[in-house]
């Protein structure tokens, strides 16, 4: 398993052009580009990507691109290979009892509610003759249908304009990365790209996702001065962070609209899970673990809508898109507001806040994000006003992932030096302990761990 057999599979495929000399001439041309239709281009398989001229090199190149992305992309040993993995999970125990528990025909490789995230989700029509649904999440399901322009990108003089005007996806737009990745980090409006309550329940994970942190996680690609020549955008951790959140709140409530009228209930999984997988005590002197949160004006005993991306949004509009403060905390207060009390009204409110959340996606894109602006949502995100609301687990577990890449922005920025940043690491342990396990949190730990951290950086100024 792992690197060597799947290099074994796809190594071969160029190996025979290996001598081939120029950059990329492995990847035989068969697509016309252009008449392959631009953004729906067909997959054509992570095989077609392969080959030691291209993109399995086994070490960097030091050239225009590392040419080992393969590679990393199916790293056996670290968080840069799961992709390689997404489908291979689905032929393990834990998965086959998942369908099992569901009450579908397995097995779970083939069932269609599984594979539109853990493999390339291209429609049959659209797959080349060397797709593999078993390659998991393959290059072209990130970097979109290479058949409009397999043949061209790395011919001298292609530009990443003309690339993505043949449909390759603009990953270094952060807007566009997010939309990527949200797909199945989140959910898609397709059908079989959303982790239904029902599938929770069978057993599937919860899904956490932070784009700058799992961009970094995954990372393949070095932003070096030719990067930047390709006039690609090499936006900052916080810019990446910012418009993440925002745009994870835009997915989350027009996924959120229309799967709500299913049925007696709203679809589960937008709630708190713990409000209600809490365990029940009659003893009388037992102490509540449910918080009052003062920015949710809802009544004790009723679901809180999951608001991680939410808070984490309220503490980056502050600082970074002012104008839209007021109106987004009163929309986010009004959604919340609505929800405990009636239906429709929740639903024309999760239509505004949705337009705010895409307002604020396109104020952080065009921003440009100073050292100043990275410490004031650092201190905002770890301290104060933000911090009193995480009362759940997922809001919790959102800002330490947050602290984590602001973090990280305060040092690429030079606001902290690697020492001082070292110091703050076992506060950031801490926190990331305390949003280990879902049924032993405890909302005052973290914020104590978050706030020592904090201190520190308040102190170097
Ligand atoms: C909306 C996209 C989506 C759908 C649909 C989906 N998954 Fe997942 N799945 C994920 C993501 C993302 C992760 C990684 C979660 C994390 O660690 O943050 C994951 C993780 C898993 C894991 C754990 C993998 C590991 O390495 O431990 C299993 C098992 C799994 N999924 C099985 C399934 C099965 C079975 C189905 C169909 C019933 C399914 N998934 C449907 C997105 C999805
Ligand atoms: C999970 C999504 C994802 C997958 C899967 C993925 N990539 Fe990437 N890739 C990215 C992101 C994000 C970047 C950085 C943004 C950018 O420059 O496009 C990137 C960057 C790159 C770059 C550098 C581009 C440059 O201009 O310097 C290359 C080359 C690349 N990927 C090739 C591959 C290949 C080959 C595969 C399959 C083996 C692959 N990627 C799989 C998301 C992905
Ligand atoms: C087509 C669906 C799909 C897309 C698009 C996608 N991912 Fe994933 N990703 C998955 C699945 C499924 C897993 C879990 C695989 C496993 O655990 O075996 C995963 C796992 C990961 C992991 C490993 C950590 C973890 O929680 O398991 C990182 C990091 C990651 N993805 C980052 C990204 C980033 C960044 C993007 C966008 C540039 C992206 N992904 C786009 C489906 C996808
Ligand atoms: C509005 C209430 C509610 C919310 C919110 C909720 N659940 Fe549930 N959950 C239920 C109900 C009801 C059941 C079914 C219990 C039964 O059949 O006895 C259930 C069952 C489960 C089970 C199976 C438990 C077992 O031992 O059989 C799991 C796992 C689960 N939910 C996970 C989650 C996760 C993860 C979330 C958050 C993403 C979540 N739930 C959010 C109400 C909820």
């Amino acid at each position: 398993m792992g690197r060597g057999r799947v290099f074994g599979l796809l190594g071969f495929v160029c190996a025979a052009l290996a001598a081939a000399t120029a950059v990329g001439l492995c990847a035989v041309a068969r697509a016309d580009p252009e008449t392959a239709a631009g953004r729906v281009g067909t997959h054509e398989g992570v095989a077609s990507c392969a080959g030691s001229t291209c993109h399995s090199r086994p070490v960097a190149s030091g050239l225009v691109v590392r040419q080992n992305e393969l590679i990393t992309w199916q790293d056996p040993h670290s968080d840069a290979g799961a992709h390689s993995r997404a489908w291979r999970v689905l032929t393990q125990p834990r998965a086959q009892a998942i369908v099992q528990r569901m009450g579908l025909a397995g097995p779970a490789q083939s069932a269609p509610v599984c594979l539109g995230c853990h493999s390339d989700p291209a429609p049959a029509g659209r797959r080349g003759a060397r797709f593999q649904v078993s390659d998991g999440v393959g290059c072209e399901a990130c970097h979109g249908g290479s058949g409009g322009w397999i043949a061209s990108h790395y011919a001298i003089g292609a530009t990443h304009a003309a690339n993505v005007s043949r449909g390759m996806i603009a990953l270094d737009d952060p807007k566009a990365r997010a939309a990527n990745c949200l797909d199945c980090h989140l959910g898609g409006s397709g059908p079989n790209q959303f982790v239904t309550h029902q599938i929770m329940a069978a057993g599937h994970p919860r899904i956490a996702f932070e784009l700058d942190l799992f961009t970094t996680l995954q990372k393949h690609h070095d932003i070096d001065a030719d990067y930047l020549a390709r006039h690609k955008e090499a936006p900052g951790g916080v810019k990446i962070w910012a418009v993440g959140q925002a745009m994870a709140l835009e997915r989350t409530l027009s996924l959120f609209g229309p799967r709500t009228p299913s049925g007696a209930f709203p679809e589960f999984v937008f709630f708190d899970c713990q409000s209600c997988h809490r365990t029940i005590s009659e003893d009388p002197k037992v102490k509540l673990t449910v918080e009052a949160n003062p920015a949710r004006p809802i009544p004790l005993g009723m679901p809180p809508f999951n608001d991680e991306n939410m808070i984490m949004l309220s503490a980056a509009a502050k600082v970074a898109a002012p104008a839209l403060s007021a109106r987004f905390e009163e929309e986010s207060r009004g959604f919340h507001g609505a929800l405990a009390k009636n239906g429709s009204v929740a639903g024309a409110q999760a239509a505004k806040l949705a337009e705010t959340s895409r307002k604020l996606a396109d104020a952080f894109a065009g921003h440009s994000f100073s050292r100043g602006d990275t410490l004031a949502i650092f201190a905002a995100v770890l301290t104060g006003e933000t911090a009193s609301r995480y009362s759940d687990f997922a809001g919790a577990s959102q800002a330490v992932m947050g602290a984590d890449t602001l973090l990280n922005a305060l040092v690429a920025e030079g606001a902290l030096d690697r020492a001082a940043a070292a110091k703050l690491r076992p506060d950031l342990d801490r926190a990331y302990r305390a949003v280990r396990d879902p049924n032993a949190f405890r909302p005052a730990d973290v914020r104590a761990a978050l706030q020592a951290a904090a201190d520190k950086v308040r102190g170097l100024k």
